[in-house]
Parts: structure tokens; sequence; C-alpha cells
């Protein structure tokens, strides 16, 4: 380990002195190489590779042993950044079988950490990743691999009910053992309070500007998307490389002017 890695520990110590985490997807080296060079802490694999990459209409398909490929591509080319790995749909459904694929993304992808989606229901699950020394990313909010269960990609914790449950599995998923927590698509209040309640670092997409950090899917805010949803921001404006691109989207994040209101929900 080189010696200005970013680790676990470093992301605590950033989320104390009140400085802004940038996060990024990538699933490949060339932007791996770009997205260190514009200084950003944390990469993610993002099983949205399913969509940008494969072009399929959810991440549903995407199988562990295509994450375990893209993350060993990111992880030959990066130097510093900590590096995250997704676990993809039904690959954690018991908890000996969430070890087995955690341990497989660590072993031959060469990730720093694992990602899965879900609140109380994954508590086993990661108690038991964590029991083996692997760093374990949450993901609550919006949850796309349950996207038929939730009926589409909606906005969630809008409703006091909803909202509690949240934040609640939020504190649960810390006290299992959880190192960083994503929270997707849910009210900026909702996000602030629960970036508030805890000690690990929150990161948000589309959870307004007041979480630990930030995290967009790199073709989002390159501005690949034709159906852009409202959390994103096109940084590739007219005239920009790149390279501008992902340093504006870092700096955005580090001075706190991204997301703003626009990018946000009440
Ligand atoms: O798969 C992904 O890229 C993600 C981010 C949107 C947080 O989970």
């Amino acid at each position: 380990m080189s010696k200005q890695s970013i680790t676990v520990r470093s992301l605590i110590e950033m989320k104390s002195a009140g400085e802004k985490i940038s996060v990024l997807t990538s699933y490949d080296a060339s932007f791996t190489r770009l997205i260190e060079a514009a200084g950003i802490e944390v990469i993610l694999v993002g099983d949205s590779l399913g969509m940008v990459i494969q072009g399929q209409e959810s991440t549903l398909p995407v199988t562990l042993d295509e994450m375990i490929y893209h993350t060993r591509n990111v992880a030959r080319a990066r130097q510093s950044v900590l590096l995250i790995a997704d676990m993809p749909f039904m690959s954690y459904r018991t908890p000996g079988l969430a070890m087995e694929s955690a341990g497989r993304l660590m072993k031959e992808g060469g990730a720093h950490m694992v990602k899965l989606e879900g609140g109380a229901n994954q508590l086993e699950a990661i108690r038991q990743i964590s029991s083996q020394g692997i760093p374990v990313c949450g993901h609550l909010g919006l949850l796309p691999q349950s996207v038929h269960k939730l009926g589409g990609y909606r906005v969630q914790g809008r409703e006091q009910q909803d909202a509690s449950q949240i934040r609640e599995d939020a504190r649960l998923l810390q006290e299992a053992g959880v190192d960083l927590l994503v929270l997707e698509c849910v009210p900026d209040s909702l996000a602030a309070q629960i970036s508030s309640d805890l000690t690990i670092p929150v990161i948000g997409i589309g959870a307004g500007v007041q979480c630990d950090g930030q995290v967009l899917v790199l073709y989002d805010m390159l501005g690949m998307n034709p159906h852009p949803p409202r959390f994103v921001k096109d940084f590739l404006q007219s005239g920009r490389t790149i390279q501008e691109a992902l340093q504006a989207y870092a700096d955005a994040v580090k001075e706190g002017s991204f997301p703003a209101k626009e990018h946000s929900f009440k």
C-alpha cells in the first residue's frame, strides 16, 4: 500500500474534519487513471455497468464474474484511490454466499471494500463479511436491485414512516459493522439527519449537499445519459476536456457547490 493510499480510516478522518469525499464509478483502466489524476478519493465499480456498459435495462443481469472482471481492470490502474466493488443481484442472498462473493471480489478483483443494497434484511450478511476483515459499504434509499419491487426508480423516504425506517436501517447497518453508506434518492433533510446520526461517512447520490460526500455514475456526469435523472449534472460542458470535467466535479464536491438545489429532492 503506497503512503498516500486512501483507507477506511482516512475517510472517517475526512468526515471528522468536515472535508467532503468525492466518489465516481469506473469500470476500466483508462478512466481510472483520469479519475486518480483529478484527486477523487474513491472509485466504485458499480453494477450500473449493466446499464452503461452492457446496455441492459437494469442492474439485475450483472454477474459476479463480470463484476470481478471490471474490478480487476480498475485495480490494475489505481494507485491511491480506495476501490469499492458492488455485489451484484443475488450474490448475497444468504450470509454464506455473501461471504464467498465478497471474498472473490477482494481476492480475484482486487477490491478494498464491497457494497451491498438493503437494510435490516442484510445485517447477518454484513456481520459475516465484516468478520472476515472485509470492509463493507451499505446502500439505502433507492435500491436499484429492487427496482421491480419499488415500481420504478423513485425518490424514497418522503413519507414519515419510510423516512423513519431508512433512518433506523442506517443505524442498524452501522451497528452491524458497515464502514461507509451510500444514500440514493432521498429528501435532502433526511440525508442530512442520517449523516449527522452516523459516525461513518455517508455518500449521497440525489441526497442533497449535506452528506459527507457525493457519488455519480461516470457516464452520467460526462453527459452521456440521454435521459439523465434530476440529480445528475453534466460536467463535460462545451470546451472542457474529460480531465477538466473530472476535476470540475471533484472541486464542486469539495467546495459544496454540487449538488445544488436543482439536483436535490424535498
Ligand atoms: O451501481 C452504481 O453505480 C451505484 C451508484 C449509483 C451508487 O450503486
